[in-house]
């Protein structure tokens, strides 16, 4: 792959002068998009994610003795921790790391220290999954330097344990396993129950796939997307009462909701019309992706959105604002919020040629309504989690 624009060069000579060593590994964790199905995953549904251009650069040495040393660069900070005492830092940023370190000695792996730089690109708190990036990535590294012998799909659970675990946030499987298991050009129908999944190529001919980032991330966040997970199971136990076989909302539809409409407080009502209709959403816009109809596809992308904002909650302004502003727009085919929700980035289908205009557009009226700069990324689809050389 192409180095010039990552920090591979960075990283690499970070660790010369911070470590005064050659590092022995180098490993790229890139962050994901997703184009439809979300917060399925926990769910059991569908979700339809990609690993793309911005990512994460790690460079590792072993070192003996059971301490990690590690420098962030994009921080300009750094931690040390060991092996026998992973004890929750409340810098944040070093549970990603320990989370895994966890989960690896908790599955019986035998590690040793190490020494870690890693930096990269992908903006934080913006829904592109750098926590996922860091997790993999890590996990990744240690396999290597320490002959675990982990498939990917057992990197990618132990990942998202750590989150779950370490970090506290009880998030599903997408992030991590499209991080992990991505495929350039190319996305990724994951069946977030089974774990079966297969890959298709995206080809969007004249268009692409451009992120708008609002720059903000409401607090709320983390614990309304717990909140969210609670919701659902409260939907799945009334639904079971008439339906013993619904183990998931996965297993459920949106008539079926509606028979228990009566007996569901309101916000599970909504939670569940949503999800259902969502995870049969998922699976009609595969099938026009399929079928080159890019146009049915943007309208379901948009479909989403509604739902998302409307019955799911997980919007806010900013992102609605933004996903107004494509609506009559004919050089957009579709744009949603895209992630966990209350900030972060909407994903949009853009005519290539109308670009710049799109952008130029939406960072106008963007800061006129908010005052704040929109930041935006043309999207380029690459392999998942792997070892780069120079
Ligand atoms: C976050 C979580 C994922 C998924 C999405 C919503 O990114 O980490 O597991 O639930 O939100 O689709």
């Amino acid at each position: 792959m192409d180095l010039k624009n990552t920090f591979f060069h960075q990283v690499s000579q970070r660790f010369q002068t911070h470590f005064q060593a050659q590092p022995e590994l180098i490993v790229r964790g890139p962050g994901r998009i997703n184009l439809i199905g979300e917060h399925t995953d926990y769910n059991g549904g569908f979700v339809l994610p990609a690993s793309i251009d911005k990512e994460i650069i790690f460079a590792i040495s072993k070192k003996e003795g059971t301490t990690c040393e590690v420098y962030a660069e994009n921080v300009g900070d750094s931690t040390t921790f060991s092996l026998d005492q992973l004890e929750k830092s409340r810098k944040g940023w070093p549970n990603y790391l320990m989370g895994v370190v966890d989960q690896l000695q908790k599955r019986g792996c035998k590690l040793g220290g190490f020494r870690l730089v890693f930096g990269g690109d992908i903006p934080t708190g913006a829904g592109l999954s750098s926590s996922a990036a860091i997790e993999c990535g890590l996990a990744f590294c240690l396999n290597e330097l320490y002959a675990l012998g982990l498939s990917k799909i057992e990197m990618v659970k132990l990942s998202q344990a750590a989150e779950n675990q370490f970090v506290g946030v009880q998030c599903g499987i997408m992030d991590q396993f499209a991080s992990m298991m991505g495929k350039a050009n190319s996305v990724i129908q994951l069946d977030c129950r089974s774990l079966e999944y297969q890959y298709f190529p995206l080809e969007l001919n004249d268009y692409l796939v451009v992120l708008c980032d609002t720059a903000v991330k409401h607090s709320l966040g983390n614990s309304e997307y717990n909140t969210r997970r609670q919701e659902c199971e409260a939907g799945v136990d009334i639904l079971q009462r008439k339906y013993p076989e619904v183990q998931l909302l996965r297993d459920a539809t949106p008539a079926m909701v509606e028979t228990c409409r009566d007996e569901m407080p309101a916000k599970v009502y909504d939670r569940c019309r949503y999800m259902t209709e969502e995870i049969e959403r998922v699976q009609l816009a595969c099938q026009l992706l399929l079928a080159n109809d890019l146009e049915g596809f943007g309208q379901k992308m948009y479909e989403t959105h509604d739902g998302l904002q409307h019955l799911y909650e997980v919007s806010c302004p900013e992102l609605d604002f933004l996903v107004d502003q494509t609506r009559s727009d004919d050089n957009v085919l579709g744009s949603r919020m895209m992630g966990g929700g209350f900030g972060g980035c909407t994903i949009n289908i853009v005519r290539k040629d109308a670009v710049d205009a799109f952008e130029q557009k939406l960072a106008q009226a963007y800061h006129e309504a908010f005052g704040i700069d929109l930041k935006c990324y043309r999207v380029t689809i690459t392999d998942g989690t792997e070892a780069i050389t120079a």
